[in-house]
């Protein structure tokens, strides 16, 4: 059988990036004998007009059975005043608790084309590909006790750092699993010199490198990491680190490389029964209600998410290199949309212009 996707538009530019993710499915089909068993179905604000839920029991059993799902983006004006338990984002939230998607992925790849486009100088960024790997169902956000309490008189905020070693060690898997896939280099980011937890994390991520001899293991502090990804990025390859810090490590390195137009991710969980990790990709970005269904989005977030779906779900990594290359083709002839474009103008790209763009260069290869 062909592996199947599910796909989950969702809402405002969702469906229009989605449209143009779903011509690649096809074209892979067609013309590499790479077919898919695609499925559709209705998350955030869509589902909520239909269902008065953001994600339906029957969406969710069906997530969980398929071989990936394909997240486009929720929310919207809309849908802001709901009732929180039945927000747009308590489905993408569902999703990932109920699937227990432990490990986000999140690339900072600069495409060549774009290196202007960086907070950084361009020789720092240019051709830089690293990936983080952040803890995403524990840690700070999670940890018990937690709240505002009183004492002596004062009110106090409490949260808890909390980790157990299994936590850290599936996603340690995790990251080392990307780590073989990819150049065999990870580094191990925490505060192991304030923190407990950060002690037991540098020792569990050491245990499980016993399984992983050929990827070659750091460790550094999270502090140092911040400031060695804004001077020398291209050191890393893969970094794995906890939720809090991979929340604030991962916007720092998406800054790395552009536009948020840009930007995949995906959130994988524990293997199943086929070998395959649970798994779930979505563009870093949201609904965009500021320019939805005026055909203005860039939808190479979402093809990108796709491209990593070929590769850490399907095993195609080449086939992920053929669409990535199409892709920094086309950025490299001068295709862009409008969010692309700097201060100079010119006239942009349609999100299906850049479709068709991205299609004739994957034709090309
Ligand atoms: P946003 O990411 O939707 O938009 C931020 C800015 O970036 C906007 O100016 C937008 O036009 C632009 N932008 C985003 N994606 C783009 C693309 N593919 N091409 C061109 N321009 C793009 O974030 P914002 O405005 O904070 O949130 C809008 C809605 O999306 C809210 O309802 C929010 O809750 C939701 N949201 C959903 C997320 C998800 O589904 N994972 C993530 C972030 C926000
Ligand atoms: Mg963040």
């Amino acid at each position: 059988a062909n592996p199947s996707l599910l796909i989950l538009a969702g809402d405002g530019i969702g469906p229009e990036v989605m449209n143009e993710v779903k011509r690649i499915i096809d074209w892979f089909g067609a013309k590499r004998d790479l077919a898919f068993d695609v499925s559709e179905d209705l998350v955030g604000g869509a589902a909520y007009d239909k269902h008065g839920v953001p994600l339906h029991d029957d969406t969710m059993a069906k997530a969980q059975s398929v071989d990936a799902v394909l997240l486009g983006a929720v929310g919207g004006p809309a849908y802001d005043n709901l009732d929180f338990s039945v927000k747009p984002e308590r489905g993408l939230l569902r999703l990932r608790k109920e699937m227990d998607l432990f490990a986000n992925l999140r690339p900072a790849q600069c495409f060549d084309a774009l290196a202007d486009f960086s907070s950084l100088k361009k020789d720092i960024v240019a051709g830089l590909d690293i990936m983080i790997v952040r803890e995403l169902t524990s840690g700070v956000y999670f940890g018990e006790p937690r709240g505002i309490h009183m004492e002596d008189n004062m009110r106090v905020g409490i949260n808890t750092q909390r980790y157990t070693e299994a936590e850290i060690e599936r996603g340690a898997r995790a990251a080392f699993e990307l780590a073989m896939k990819r150049n065999k280099k990870l580094c191990s980011m925490e505060k192991a010199n304030v923190m407990e937890s950060g002690i037991l994390w540098r020792d569990v991520v050491t245990e499980v490198h016993r399984d992983y001899p050929e990827v070659a293991l750091s460790h550094m502090y999270a502090d140092n990491g911040a400031m060695q990804l804004v001077r020398a990025p291209k050191q890393f390859d893969v970094i794995y680190t906890d939720n809090l810090f991979g929340d604030i490590l991962s916007d720092c390195a998406a800054m790395l490389t552009g536009s948020l137009g840009m930007l995949p991710s995906a959130s994988l969980g524990l293997p199943m029964a086929n070998g395959r990790p649970k798994a779930m990709y979505e563009p870093v970005h949201g609904s965009a209600p500021d320019i939805a269904g005026q055909g203005k989005a860039n939808p190479i977030a979402c093809i990108l998410s796709f491209a990593m779906a070929l590769r850490y779900s399907f095993d195609q990594g080449a086939e992920a290199d053929r669409l990535e290359a199409a892709i920094e083709t086309v950025l490299a002839d001068g295709a862009r949309t409008a969010d692309l474009m700097g201060p100079e103008g010119g006239v942009p790209l349609s999100t299906t212009q850049m479709g068709d763009a991205i299609l004739t260069a994957l034709d090309a290869s």
